[in-house]
Formats: structure tokens, sequence, C-alpha cells
């Protein structure tokens, strides 16, 4: 774990914004018997899109996670990840763009600079974090891929791997885990192409080397370790929605006023606040109504939940 948890300063980041693979690099240098290198800092440009809020600390954003493909227990991912290989990786691109492939991280990072970006995350339990990302807006990829006119959808795909992911060892869920988001949403410059968080490389539990965050919908929406992107006509099949489709929907927005069956989505518990700190009003949209209200303008977003 790190130790110290304080922003990183951009005066020391070097000028390297490419991803390292901290464990394969420190474990290679043990096998070999020399000095290990100092994690590498990702050099990353502070962003407009960031709330003031203060950020969680590393440690309960790496430590409280889902991640189901690593267990159901939110300490599972932090215990389990470790053993996903996330070099060599590549990201196939394809359906309705100019530029279908299969991509190598390095050249999907190669897209956009880094940016560090601070969103609040909203999770659909109804308990919340305020994390500091590193990645740059979905939309310069997509528009590298060169999305055709039919494209009306965005589909997104987990790593299937189940040597490595637990999880996937058990019933439940029909891995591999897949997510999805209008054209318009994915094309929204809030949506964050992420592979990093607090100047570094993101670890495991966070969705390594490459997921999604959409601060204005619920985590779940937030896909990880992402090994497929296509751009689809039909709106795409979601994990969760298939798994209970009277609880999550496609869209999931942070909605105070439309409730999980289960439980009240109007209020939030901030991670790390403690127990006699009250909970937090939340915010339609998560606080991000401003910027993405308007794209749902005319839908009736009790309906389209
Ligand atoms: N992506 C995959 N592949 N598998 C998952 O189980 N969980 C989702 C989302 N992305 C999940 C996933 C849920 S429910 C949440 S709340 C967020 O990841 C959690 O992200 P975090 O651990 O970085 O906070």
């Amino acid at each position: 774990m790190r130790k110290d948890p304080a922003r990183p300063s951009w005066a020391d980041v070097t000028p390297k914004h490419l991803f390292l693979n901290r464990r394969a690099l420190i474990g290679g240098a043990l096998a070999l018997g020399v000095a290990a290198p100092v994690a590498a800092k990702i050099a990353a440009r502070p962003s407009p899109y960031s709330t003031d809020a203060a950020p969680n600390s590393y440690e309960q954003i790496t430590g409280y996670n889902n991640y189901y493909e690593f267990g159901w227990d939110k300490g599972d991912p932090a215990q389990n990840a470790g053993r996903l290989k996330t070099d060599p990786w590549s990201v196939e691109i394809g359906g309705l763009v100019d530029r279908p492939g299969s991509w190598p991280l390095d050249d999907v990072l190669r897209t956009a600079p880094a940016e560090e970006r601070i969103y609040r995350f909203r999770c659909v339990e109804a308990w919340s974090m305020v994390i500091p990302w590193i990645g740059f807006p979905l939309a310069a990829l997509l528009e590298r891929a060169g999305v055709q006119p039919g494209a009306k959808y965005v589909a997104f795909q987990t790593l299937y791997r189940p040597e490595e992911m637990p999880g996937q060892r058990a019933p439940g869920i029909d891995w591999p885990y897949v997510e999805g988001l209008r054209l318009d949403e994915a094309m929204h410059p809030l949506t964050l192409l992420t592979y990093g968080l607090y100047g570094e490389a993101l670890p495991n539990q966070n969705g390594a080397p490459l997921r999604i965050v959409v601060p204005w919908k619920y985590g779940f929406k937030s896909i990880k370790s992402i090994v497929k992107i296509s751009l689809v006509a039909e709106e795409p099949r979601t994990t969760w929605k298939e798994l209970q489709p009277r609880e999550y929907g496609f869209y999931a927005n942070v909605n105070p006023a439309v409730d999980h069956p289960r439980w009240s989505q109007a209020t939030e518990r901030v991670i790390g606040a403690g127990f006699l700190t009250p909970r937090r009003a939340t915010e339609p949209f998560n606080g991000y109504g401003d910027q993405v209200a308007g794209i749902y303008q005319g839908m009736d977003l009790r309906k389209s939940y």
C-alpha cells in the first residue's frame, strides 16, 4: 500500500504518461536480484472537470471495492486481484467503426494526454467516495476509431480469465461482465477512459489496466479491465440489468427520487466520514446535472432508470 496518500505534486511527475506494470516490474527485478524501480508517476494535468470535494484516501479507494470477478465482499478484490496479469493487454475495438482491430494498450493510451479528474463516485448501495482518477475522454478514443453513422450505443466487455479471476469460476453471473452507454453518453466530455488514480497506474482491484468512469451514473456502469469496445446500433446487454431487471436499469443515472426496490437512494454514506457524521443528501446526476441533464430531455427518468 502507498504510504503517503497526499495528492501527487505536479512538479515531481515524470514526462512519461504511459502505463507501467509496477507489480510485474518489481517481481522481475526481484527475480533478477536487482533493485526494484520506483513506481512510475503518471504525468497528468489537473482537469477543470474535477469536483473541489476532498478526495478519499488511497487506502479507502483501494480497499473497499466492488469487483465481483474477485469475490462478493468489499475487501475481496484487494485480497484476490493481485494475481491478475495485466501485461500484455490489448483492447478489441469493433462494430460500426472505420478502424476496427486489436489495439495494444500503449496505443490506446497514446490517444490523449493524461488528465487528473477528481470525481464523486456514487454506488447503488448508497455509499460514495471522491476519487482522483487519471485518464482521458473516451470520446477521444472513439473519434480515433472513427464512429460510423449507424452507431447508437457503445458496448463494453471485461476480461474473461477464470484462472486468474476466481469469481468467474462461481455461478450467478453470466461472465464476462458487460456494460453499455448510449453514444451521446459515451461521447460526453465527463466520461473518462481511466488508467490511473492518485498519480499511479490503476491497482488491479480498481480495474487495471483500463476502465470507464461515468461520474453521473451509479458505479456499476463504470466497467473495469476492459478488453472489448464495440459500436453498435441496438441497446447492448448489461450484466446487472440481466441479473435483476427490476433493480438495475440500462441508464442508472444517480437519482435520489428513484429508490432501489430494497433501499432508499435519497442519501449516501460517505466512506471514511465516521459513523457520527450525517449521511449526505444525494444529488441528481451525482451533482453533475448542469453538464448532463440536457442529454435526457424529454425522457421519463423514472421509467428509464
Ligand atoms: N466491473 C467489473 N468488470 N466487475 C464488477 O464487478 N463492479 C461495478 C463497477 N465495475 C464491477 C465493475 C460496481 S458495482 C462498482 S460500484 C464499481 O465498479 C466499483 O469501482 P471501484 O472498486 O473502483 O470503486
